[in-house]
């Protein structure tokens, strides 16, 4: 995503395009405004927010704490462990929009009292996207560290391709403004959820 608002622009797209289905079917306007209220309240859009020849997800440091062969795993969660359940989905893409299956997702993070694991592999772990594309992470909010507002730190690699290092940032952070790394395009979508937190975010890889 070049910009952190094109999901939402994307969404008011839909609810307009709800909205003129709604009209050509004769509903109501009254209908019509209650599709788009109940669109707006329906959680994270189902469908990729990538548009056509969209940037690729921007690379950034990978820190000081990543530690080769994470165990494969969706989730990180371990017995015991402390903090904000949290719940990352996604999909990866080209740049033209075609879900990559298969691409390495590696994740590691500090814990919920912002610190890293370094001597053994706790909130670390890798998986693959599967058939369609789609990966999803169990996980907790990682905790602020001195000079860091909290994120996510990825790899995401597809088969014979060079490795994008990233970092992932959660919305309405305080900490995001004073973060000279963080970047709105990393920006997950996030919302809350029973059980914590839920997030999306889609990777766009630099394939076309
Ligand atoms: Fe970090």
């Amino acid at each position: 995503m070049s910009d952190a608002m094109r999901p939402s622009r994307n969404l008011s797209r839909r609810l307009l395009l709800g909205a003129a289905a709604a009209a050509l079917s004769g509903a109501s306007s009254l209908d019509a405004a209650f599709a788009q209220t109940a669109l707006a309240q329906t959680s994270l859009p189902p469908t990729p927010s990538c548009d056509d020849g969209d940037d690729p997800t921007p690379a950034q440091t990978a820190g000081p704490f990543f530690k080769p062969r994470s165990p494969e795993r969706q989730s990180l969660i371990e017995p015991g462990m402390t903090g904000t359940r949290i719940a990352l989905a996604g999909m990866v893409l080209t740049r033209s929009c075609r879900p990559v299956p298969n691409v390495l997702l590696d994740l590691w993070q500090a814990d919920a009292r912002g610190v890293y694991d370094n001597k053994g592999f706790r909130l670390r772990g890798h998986q693959f996207s599967d058939a369609r594309g789609c990966y999803r992470f169990e996980t907790v909010v990682p905790g602020r560290y001195p000079g860091r507002t909290p994120h996510l730190h990825l790899r995401v690699q597809a088969k014979g391709r060079p490795i994008l290092t990233t970092q992932l940032y959660f919305p309405d952070e305080a900490g995001n403004a004073r973060d000279g790394l963080f970047d709105p395009a990393l920006l997950m979508r996030t919302q809350a959820a029973a059980s914590g937190v839920e997030a999306q975010y889609d990777f766009v890889l630099a394939i076309r």
